[in-house]
């Protein structure tokens, strides 16, 4: 699938995006090793966290939708999981290999993990090992999917400093505490969103959180509770960046995930001129969410803090975009782990900027983007639904169209991507003819 699309005026609207990711697929895991009925709402039907669902359906849960937003996770407790028929398809979701890769080491079955071509080149080694140290047996190749877990590990409680801050390396070793003797900490080297502590606390798990160290003590059960799913803020940055760029959009958009573990984009664009307020901040269960105002600004480049951007990690495309229609040049530095994403988004965001008119140098950990204006043209997604998207609104702006290749993974993380677009004003078509 292609995305064409033409020059437009983003004009003002009130707009929702789809559900959080990150919660989703964490509702759907934790959800069917609690005890009772999780119910959730506002959730993600991106295929990301669909494939999560039929994992997890898989290995004997009864999930029902009710509609694509409302979802009933039937949990059996802590040990209530059983034997999949065969390897677990886990498509293009790095978050579900990861997470549910601690999840399953802890289990009395063995089990098989897969995913599509991407994510099957993704590192793994990064859980495996302290994994490994818990006393896991996980077969890879050479620290790559596909992952074969072996059950019947009796698991021991570790102290481990992550090398990388990573909320789905911190997550998996969390789960795997859940099933091991002693009490299991990790050490972050940067703060990452804490949607897995906070889901656990709401399910009645003590979870000790001191600046940058997480605790909890294995063999606590966990209870249903009602997870209301908030708006992605990942996909909201999207919109917000079209109404940023635009001529005079006033744009808001409702219901938005604001967990301060996840804001360092509204923070990096502030930075940079943006005006961008949140409004009417409160408390959807256990994460904090506001509706965000976005008028468009003139932004001006100049240094991203990396302080950021574990807090920013997946916005870093959209951000390239934002530097690409700011004044002057704007560096990035300290983002070596987007190399290692969905596809290598320094690369991708570079190759595609480029061949609309943007001048970016790169470096093995950073970037410098040139403030300038987009031409029309034809660039790729690399298969990865980050890019496509960032690209397409760099499109609303273009002097020309820019038609975009392989973007069918948009549907992984924001389904209905073209439709939300259009409410605020753009011209992005979706069609199956592949372009040279
Ligand atoms: C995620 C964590 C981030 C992020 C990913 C979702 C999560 O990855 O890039 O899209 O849900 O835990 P890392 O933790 O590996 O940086």
């Amino acid at each position: 699938m292609d995305f064409t699309v033409n020059p437009a005026a983003v004009t003002d609207a009130t707009v929702t995006v789809p559900g959080d990711k990150s919660i989703s697929h964490r509702a759907l895991m934790l959800g069917s090793v609690a005890a009772g009925q999780t119910d959730i709402s506002g959730f993600l039907a991106g295929e990301d966290c669909l494939t999560t669902l039929a994992a997890m359906s898989a290995m004997g849960i009864r999930i029902e939708q009710a509609s694509s937003t409302d979802v009933v996770v039937h949990g059996r407790g802590l040990h209530g999981l059983g034997p999949p028929d065969g390897p677990l398809d886990l498509g293009n979701s790095g978050t579900a290999m990861r997470l549910m890769t601690g999840l399953l080491c802890g289990q009395q079955f063995d089990s098989t993990l897969t995913g599509d071509e991407s994510l099957s080149s993704r590192p793994m080694q990064r859980v495996i090992t302290p994994l490994d140290e818990m006393g896991a047996r996980i077969d890879s190749h050479d620290g790559k999917p596909p992952l074969t877990i072996h059950g019947k590990s009796q698991l021991q409680a570790i102290d481990y400093e992550m090398p990388v801050a990573s909320a789905q390396v911190k997550s998996a070793v969390l789960l795997a505490g859940l099933y091991a003797d002693g009490t299991t900490s990790v050490v972050e080297p940067a703060v990452t969103r804490d949607h897995t502590e906070r889901m656990l606390e709401s399910m009645g798990v003590k979870v000790a959180r001191s600046d940058n160290v997480i605790s909890l003590e294995g063999g606590q059960s966990l209870q249903s509770c009602h997870v209301q799913v908030p708006g992605d803020l990942s996909s909201a940055a999207f919109v917000i960046l079209a109404a940023l760029i635009s001529e005079s959009a006033d744009v808001l958009l409702e219901n938005i995930g604001v967990n301060p573990t996840r804001t360092g984009v509204i923070d990096i664009l502030q930075a940079m001129g943006a005006e961008i307020s949140l409004e009417n901040p409160r408390l959807l269960g256990q994460e904090p969410v506001a509706d965000i105002r976005v008028r468009a600004s003139n932004l001006q480049g100049g240094p991203v803090d990396p302080a950021l951007v574990s807090l920013a990690i997946d916005e870093f495309p959209v951000l390239f975009v934002a530097a690409a229609a700011a004044r002057g040049k704007t560096v990035f530095s300290g983002i070596g782990e987007l190399r290692v994403k969905e596809s290598d988004r320094i690369a991708a965001m570079a190759a595609g900027l480029r061949l609309l008119g943007i001048e970016v140098d790169e470096s093995d950990d950073g970037a410098v983007v040139h403030g300038g204006r987009f031409t029309g043209g034809q660039v790729q997604s690399f298969g990865d639904h980050r890019i496509a998207m960032a690209l397409a609104v760099a499109g609303t702006v273009a002097a020309d169209t820019v038609r975009i290749s392989d973007v069918a993974a948009v549907d992984t993380s924001f389904p209905g991507f073209c439709n939300c677009m259009a409410a605020v004003g753009a011209d992005i078509q979706a069609s199956q003819d592949a372009s040279p």
